[in-house]
This record gives C-alpha cells, sequence and structure tokens, in this order.
C-alpha cells in the first residue's frame, strides 16, 4: 500500500521505527513492531490493524493459542473468563475427545491421547472441593505425543498445491514444514479446549437451555435429507452425521476417495439453541460477522452461510421474511428462520445456523504440479497421515468457535447493558 492509499496517514521509514502521522498532526511511533506511543486512544479496528501477530480471539473472552503440530505441546491461554466457575480437565476432556485423531479409518492415524492440562486459573477454595475459576489467564496444555517429522521431508523445499506451505513461506521467508507446522489443524485442539470453558461461562450466564451442536450434513456433494435428522446418529456414526442412512454412504464415498489417495470436502452445520435476543451489536461487532470470521478462521473452511444463506438470494422477499406471531407463553414467535437466528447483527432468539463449506484435504497421494522454493517445476504426491475429509473433525472444532463467539458477545452485551439477558423473550416456530 502506498503512504497515501494508507486510511491512518502518511507512512515514512526512520532506521527501524515507522512513523505514522495521523490527521491533526497527532502521531504514533511503532518501533519494530510494537507500538511504543499508547498516548492516543485506538478504536478496536485500528488496535486490530496493528496487531501483527494474531494468534489471539475474542474481546473480553479472549484466547491466545500458542503450538504447532510438530512442537512438544499446544496450548491456549483464555483470558476474561468470569470467576467461579468450577472447572477441571474433566470438564473439557470430553469436548477434545470428539476431535481427537486416531480414532477410526476416516481420520488421520495420527495416534494422539489429547489430554488437556489446566496450569493456571483456578483454585480449589477448599481441600478436596472442585477448582473454581479465579478470573485470571486460564492456561491449558495438550502435549503432541505421535510426531513424525520425517514423513514431511518432501515437502520441506516444495509447497503442497491447496496447503499454507507456499503462501507462509511468501510471507515470512521461513515455515515450517512439519506437519504443516503453525497451519496445521493440530492447533485447532486449543480451540476446543478453549471451547469447553466457554460452554460453562454460557451456562453460569443463560443455563444449560443454551445448546450448542454440530454437524457434517454433505460430504463429496451428497447431502443429507433433512426429513432423517436425528441429533442422536450423530453419535452413532463416525461422521457427526444426523442421517443415519447418509452416513452408510459416507463410508462408501470415503473408502473409495482414500484408496484412490484422493479425499473429499464437507458441509458442516453448527446450532446455538437457547441463544437470548440481544447478542452482537450494529455495526462493527455484528454476531453473524462475527460468526462468519470464526468459522473462516477454521482451516480448511471456504464459505460460510448464516441460516438460509445463499439460498436467500433466489427467494422473494415473502418468503424470506420470517413472519412474527405471539407465542402462548406472552412472547413473540417467528414462523420460520431464514435469517439464521441474527438480525441486524444481534440475536432474535431463535436457534442461531451457521453453515461451513469445508474444502477436501490439500496433502493427497495423487501427485499434484507444484513447485519448489527455488522456482523449480515438481510433482508432489503427499504421504503421512492425512484427513481423508477434514470437514468430520472440523464440525467439534466450529461448535468450539461458536461457543467462543456467543460467550464473547454476552459479557459484552453484559459489560453495555448491564443485563445478561434479553429485554424481551423470542422464540423458534412453533
Ligand atoms: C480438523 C482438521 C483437520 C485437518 N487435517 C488436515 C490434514 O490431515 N491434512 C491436510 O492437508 N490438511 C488438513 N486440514 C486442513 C489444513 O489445515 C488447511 O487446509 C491448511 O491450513 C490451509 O488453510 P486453508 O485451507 O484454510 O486455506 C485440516 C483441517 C481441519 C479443520
Amino acid at each position: 500500500m502506498s503512504n497515501s492509499e494508507d486510511p491512518l496517514g502518511p507512512v515514512k521509514k526512520q532506521g527501524q521505527e515507522r512513523e505514522i502521522l495521523i490527521d491533526g498532526g497527532d502521531r504514533r511511533i511503532l518501533a519494530q513492531g510494537s507500538i511504543c506511543d499508547l498516548r492516543l486512544s485506538f478504536s478496536m479496528q485500528e488496535w486490530q490493524r496493528f496487531a501483527m501477530s494474531h494468534n489471539s480471539f475474542g474481546h473480553l473472552f479472549r484466547v491466545t493459542t500458542f503450538g504447532e503440530s510438530h512442537g512438544p505441546a499446544l496450548g491456549c491461554v483464555v483470558d476474561g473468563c468470569p470467576p467461579g466457575l468450577a472447572l477441571d480437565e474433566s470438564d473439557l476432556q470430553p469436548w477434545l475427545d470428539t476431535r481427537r485423531p486416531g480414532q477410526n479409518r476416516f481420520v488421520t492415524q495420527r495416534r494422539e491421547a489429547d489430554r488437556v492440562q489446566i496450569l493456571s486459573g483456578t483454585c480449589a477454595e477448599n481441600p478436596g472441593e472442585k477448582p473454581r475459576t479465579t478470573g485470571t489467564p486460564i492456561a491449558l496444555l495438550i502435549a503432541n505425543e505421535d510426531q513424525r517429522s520425517a514423513d514431511y521431508d518432501a515437502i520441506k523445499t516444495a509447497f503442497r498445491p491447496g496447503h499454507a506451505d507456499y503462501a507462509y513461506w511468501a510471507k515470512y521467508g521461513f515455515r515450517d514444514p512439519r506437519g504443516g507446522g503453525r497451519a496445521s489443524a493440530r492447533e485447532t485442539a486449543a480451540r476446543v479446549a478453549a471451547g469447553g470453558v466457554a460452554r460453562l461461562a454460557l451456562a453460569a450466564l443463560y443455563g444449560e437451555s443454551l445448546r450448542i451442536r454440530g454437524a457434517l450434513v454433505a460430504m463429496g456433494g451428497d447431502a443429507i435429507d433433512r426429513a432423517n435428522w436425528d441429533w442422536a446418529a450423530c453419535g452413532e456414526n463416525p461422521f457427526f452425521c444426523p442421517d443415519r442412512d447418509a452416513a452408510l454412504r459416507y463410508e462408501r464415498l470415503l473408502d473409495d476417495a482414500r484408496k484412490a489417495g484422493s479425499s473429499l470436502g464437507a458441509v458442516v452445520e453448527i446450532r446455538a439453541e437457547g441463544v437470548p435476543a440481544g447478542l452482537g451489536a450494529p455495526l462493527y461487532g455484528k454476531l453473524d460477522s462475527d460468526l462468519a470470521g470464526a468459522m473462516m478462521g477454521i482451516n480448511a473452511v471456504k464459505g460460510v452461510e448464516i441460516g438460509s444463506g445463499f439460498a436467500l438470494a433466489a427467494m422473494r422477499g415473502e418468503d424470506a421474511a420470517d413472519e412474527m406471531r405471539m407465542g402462548s407463553d406472552g412472547g413473540p414467535v417467528f414462523r420460520s428462520n431464514h435469517n439464521g437466528g441474527v438480525l441486524g447483527g444481534i440475536s432474535s432468539g431463535q436457534d442461531i445456523v451457521v453453515r461451513c463449506a469445508v474444502k477436501p484435504t490439500s496433502s493427497i497421494l495423487i501427485p499434484r504440479r507444484s513447485v519448489t522454493q527455488d522456482g523449480t517445476e515438481t510433482m508432489i504426491r503427499t504421504t503421512g497421515r492425512h484427513d481423508p475429509c477434514v470437514g468430520i473433525r472440523a464440525v467439534p472444532v466450529a461448535e468450539a468457535m461458536m461457543a467462543l463467539v456467543l460467550v464473547d458477545h454476552a459479557l459484552r452485551h453484559r459489560a453495555q447493558t448491564g443485563m445478561s439477558g434479553p429485554l424481551g423473550h423470542f422464540g423458534n416456530p412453533e
């Protein structure tokens, strides 16, 4: 970007310092990427523009993840969790177990226990009591136990088409090829652990009626029959698929793709029920834009829709508008949910519905054309252990992202309005 295009005003280099002149002559100095002069007040947008490393997520419930695929461990720090929540590892482990690799032939064969350890931020008031959050940062650690870095020798200097190898190298000039380094979805284990903490905080704020669930609703272009939807089925097959018939088809589909050295894409749907009306903010803190950003931030997600999403573009106004009537409990109810539970960037009290398009795994055995770091054209056949359909394990990750966005908005709503819940009661179609 040239100086004249910079919305913050002209930029000039001074040795190691980058000097930015703001309208009116105010001045901020960035030295080697850090902000040294904090006299001016920053809007959140401006702050994020300067935050170089982007490993943190959320505003009041803020998660910073660390670690890569083949390092000794990965984890996160959850900052801003309300105090007093009963929390130990047993609250988080079940969520991690749903994302864990190596559980069947349809996911990567990497063997990781994904045991989470809480390092800080909780304390038992009396001996023998369950620890409770203290309101201080909660550090969560998950060891990497089954790295096989030699599998990645072939991509030390060549770029896997469709993976992040080239983009990381182009940006940083240096990359960790072992398992994809930081671009590996190993990192999402930390998000799932943080999501477990978020779920506890949401339960404390809104009770157990707030429920976040996810499902795989299409694989390889083959969609489920929504009339067959049964949440119980998600726990019975290896795909988190709510349609038992479709799950049987997916077994064959994915076996064929895997044996051919290929991979398949998928669509993941996440629903949050029992979310009160009122979460979200106009205009730059919209709940739906934050959800879309969070879901897009998941590895391999290339499309996100809220409610009826892209189908809305083909609908007529009278069909797309979610009509309202008064319900039996004295609150309004909606007669449809094309808007996915978000109106004007604020939750309407209906189920929040988000779908993610997850691309097929790029690391495949079928040889693909690529180039090396020194500019030589080459062919790449990616060996090693990979998910043949990353959409499957994306389900618990997307559930966690939903929980993280909702808890952050819940705390922001409380901070601004002094209320946890909505002014009025709104509901789903009767
Ligand atoms: C749960 C999960 C597991 C994944 N496993 C693999 C994998 O085994 N091999 C692979 O090439 N990509 C895998 N991915 C996708 C890559 O991490 C992703 O494609 C890569 O970081 C490039 O980012 P992008 O696809 O978002 O552009 C996985 C993604 C998720 C969500």
